[in-house]
């Protein structure tokens, strides 16, 4: 199926009451976890990559177009609705890179800018983005983040209601990702979400919110923020773990003269990658169905209306 535009995916959650998974991968396995779980779940799902965790020199070095590359034929390939996000890249330089490798949304990382350089940038991304049909998302505030020794609150700050219509009204951004609470890489215990702020952002910005942070928001927070314009969620720590377990599980129980080539890229019931695969997709499956995405794919006679 050709990629369907974000703007679309996240306007019909809005309106049917549901909110859309990002839920992200790292390369064609992780992928294809994710792929599978939205079409078990008959969803919509965003499908895509983050530029945070990966080597910049990596991603510069032609990254950028291999997982453009990997990300498009499994979209073609795909039952569902997907839309293919390039999610929080290090530059404007490498999100218009991203834009040219074929994503059809796109990130900058600017958490940690200050407010009006983030708004001359990601201006200009909109500016480039539009002409050629694809998404941009804007973040205003910054999570606080998860470390060894403890959430780091050291960056964060909390999203200005005004200040968010603003940024919206100045850069032309499709959706808005929020610091209300949320904390990134978190596993293991729930963030402390302030829903008034969510509810007085969404009162003054229209388009739709975004929460990342996914792994450590709340379940019971999950329909509240919904009805606060949150049509997103963007999930990343606990899928890695998951894979990561189900992984170890599959080297641990390998033999101690290991059938390598049925072990590695056979892509068989054998494969270690299979079993740490199914980890993730039954991982995906649940958050498809907290977030209400379930059975959401449009049905045929829909999409020939469309
Ligand atoms: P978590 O890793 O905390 O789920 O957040 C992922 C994320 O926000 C990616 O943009």
């Amino acid at each position: 199926m050709p990629l369907v535009p974000l703007q679309q995916i996240l306007a019909k959650a809005r309106s049917d009451g549901y909110a859309v998974g990002y839920f992200e991968a790292w390369d064609a396995c992780s992928l294809e976890s994710v792929l599978t779980a939205a079409e078990e779940e008959s969803a919509p799902v965003i499908l895509g990559f983050g530029a945070m965790m990966v080597d910049g020199e990596w991603l510069d070095s032609g990254g950028v177009e291999v997982l453009g590359v990997i990300g498009r034929s499994y979209a073609a390939r795909s039952s569902v609705d997907v839309a293919l996000i390039f999610n929080e890249a290090h530059s404007l330089d490498q999100a218009r890179r991203g834009i040219d490798a074929g994503f059809n949304a796109v990130m900058i990382d600017t958490h940690s800018w200050p407010t009006e350089d983030a708004i001359v940038a990601v201006e200009e991304l909109c500016r480039a983005a539009h002409q050629l049909g694809v998404a941009v998302e804007g973040e205003l505030g910054s999570p606080a983040e998860a470390t060894a020794s403890g959430v780091d609150h050291s960056h964060a700050s909390l999203t200005d209601p005004d200040e968010a219509a603003r940024f919206v009204e100045q850069t032309g951004v499709d959706c808005l990702a929020v610091s209300v609470g949320n904390v990134h890489i978190m596993m293991n215990q729930e963030a402390s979400i302030d829903m008034e702020r969510l509810r007085s952002i969404h009162e003054r910005v229209d388009v739709p919110l975004v929460i990342h942070g996914g792994t450590s928001f709340p379940r019971s927070a999950v329909g509240a923020a919904i009805a606060q314009g949150v049509a997103k969620f963007n999930v990343g720590t606990v899928l890695k773990h998951e894979f990561w377990s189900g992984l170890e599980t599959a080297v641990r129980s390998a033999d101690t003269h290991p059938d390598v080539h049925q072990l590695l890229g056979s892509h068989k019931d054998s494969d270690v990658m299979r079993i740490a695969q199914e980890r993730m997709t039954a991982k995906v499956r649940s958050l498809i169905r907290q977030y209400g995405g379930s059975g959401r794919q449009m049905t045929a006679p829909e999409l020939a209306a469309r």
